[in-house]
């Protein structure tokens, strides 16, 4: 698939996520392309229709993006839930939408985000579906600077074989917390749940890229059209 269809498709899920949104929501706000298409088409939508939302961005990026667009903030020191998040991932695993996030970096704020909202939609196209998570993809891994060494060493003894992210200029890529990614590559997954736990467990360690039971359902856009994945199973 070329980019500019792989683009097609992602406006696709993106207006069609925008459809669902409603008055009064307090939206959380995704990061990455997908996310971004996503922001756009919310936009038309506010001006189209005189929606009042209020957006919580999971980025910096997407903050400027959002109020370059005249698109109302808020933040978690007013709202304490999101009704809903609309977001982008890396990978997602059919029928049980648990996903893979984190390759642009904000998987923390993103996280925090989709454990507030009531109903979280992933948004894509359909080269981000898999049988099992891992399978395209490393799962990014948010660590603190101090000690990442010692961390990535313990990363790699739960079978991590991580590598730290680097950004263009090569110096280790930062996140918008101030903290280094270990892109760690289990290969595919056969049990994510123990996995995550043993992520939560390494000591320096803040947050990682497997979503487990965060989406509701996933929005993927296809050259066969739309479709709709539940959650099940979790
Ligand atoms: C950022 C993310 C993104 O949602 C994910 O990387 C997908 O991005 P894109 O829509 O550009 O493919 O998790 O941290």
């Amino acid at each position: 698939m070329n980019l500019a269809e792989q683009n097609q498709l992602k406006r696709a899920a993106a207006e069609s996520a925008a459809a669902l949104v409603q008055d009064g929501m307090i939206l959380g706000l995704g990061t990455g392309s997908t996310a971004a298409l996503f922001i756009q088409a919310l936009s038309r939508r506010l001006a189209a229709d005189g929606l009042r939302i209020k957006g919580i961005p999971t980025s910096s990026n997407t903050e400027d993006l959002a109020r370059s667009l005249g698109i109302p903030l808020s933040s978690f020191a007013e709202n304490a839930q999101i009704d809903l998040t609309v977001d982008g991932a890396d990978e997602i695993e059919r029928g049980t939408v648990c996903l893979i996030k984190g390759r642009g970096g904000a998987l923390l704020r993103e996280k925090i985000v989709a454990a507030a909202s009531q109903r979280m939609v992933v948004i894509a196209d359909e080269t981000k579906l898999v049988d099992r998570l891992g399978s395209l993809v490393s799962v990014p891994v948010e660590v603190v600077r101090f000690g990442w060494q010692a961390t990535a060493r313990n990363l790699a003894k739960i079978g991590g074989n991580p590598s730290l992210r680097l950004g263009n200029d090569e110096t280790p890529y930062v996140t918008d917390g101030g903290n280094f990614i270990m892109d760690c590559a289990f290969g595919p997954i056969a049990e994510p749940k123990e996995v995550a736990h043993q992520l939560d467990h390494v000591v320096g360690v803040i947050e990682h890229g497997l979503f487990l039971g965060y989406a509701s359902e996933a929005i993927v856009a296809g050259r066969e059209g739309l479709k709709t994945y539940i959650r099940s199973g979790n």
